[in-house]
């Protein structure tokens, strides 16, 4: 028996990595594939939501009805999330944008015969998740993921205020099965008034927790 309990809603993730260059040929990125912003968009579309996926570059096949705008960078992951965020009811941000860009994009390839050696200076990206909370309509949602090594509670609590979210998805990143990569994860769900902690689940799995949470606890405010 399918859920379809997120019918006539319209859900926006952002999802994977994002690519800053140095220049025209090289970037700077992370190891994240995409799987659980993707487990996401599967199971909120499974469940009767209309949903759209901003996502970095990634290699995964999903159902031909799940809007793709791919991006690059952080900056145009921001620009387009800005332009379409308040269309949706549920914001998910489970992409791992780059926090810093190199500062300056060389329009043409360095060439190793040039330096002797290489200062790469970086600057600090917009923060998406951040804006989208500030400028929050109050019929929105907004859920963000934390990674952590320590005081994983506090610091993701400190996040969700932070930002103004409503649900923060924090994993303990040193955990065996959990964060990048992997096809599970072990997560604890926190909002202002619940700290959910789940066991390790396959992301699919996480993917329907996170749901049930937000139409348990949030879509009834
Ligand atoms: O502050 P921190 O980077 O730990 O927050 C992580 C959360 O913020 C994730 O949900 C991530 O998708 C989001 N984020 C963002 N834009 C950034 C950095 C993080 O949307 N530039």
């Amino acid at each position: 028996l399918e859920k379809k309990d997120l019918d006539g809603k319209r859900v926006l993730i952002t999802a994977g990595p994002t690519r800053e260059y140095l220049d025209p040929v090289r970037f700077i990125s992370n190891r994240s594939s995409g799987k659980m912003g993707f487990a996401l968009a599967e199971e909120a579309y499974k469940r009767g939501a209309k949903v759209t996926l901003v996502s970095g570059p990634v290699n995964i096949q999903t159902y031909a009805d799940i809007e793709i705008v791919n991006v690059e960078t952080a900056y145009e992951m921001y620009e387009e999330v800005k332009s379409i965020k308040d269309k949706y009811d549920i914001l998910i941000f489970s992409a791992a944008v780059a926090d810093f860009k190199p500062k300056n994009f060389r329009e043409s390839k360095i060439k190793k015969e040039q330096e002797q050696e290489l200062q790469i200076e970086l600057q600090k990206n917009p923060d998406i998740l951040k804006y989208a909370g500030e400028t929050k309509k109050d019929w929105q949602i907004v859920v963000g993921f934390s990674a952590e090594t320590e005081n994983l509670i506090e610091n993701s609590k400190k996040k969700l205020y932070e930002k103004n979210a409503d649900l923060i998805v924090a994993n303990n990143v040193l955990q065996e099965g959990a964060g990048f990569n992997v096809d599970t994860n072990i997560v604890t769900l926190i909002s202002k008034e619940k700290v959910l902690e789940l066991p390790k689940l396959s992301k699919e799995e996480v993917a329907g927790r996170i749901f049930d949470f937000i139409v348990d606890y949030l879509c009834r405010r």
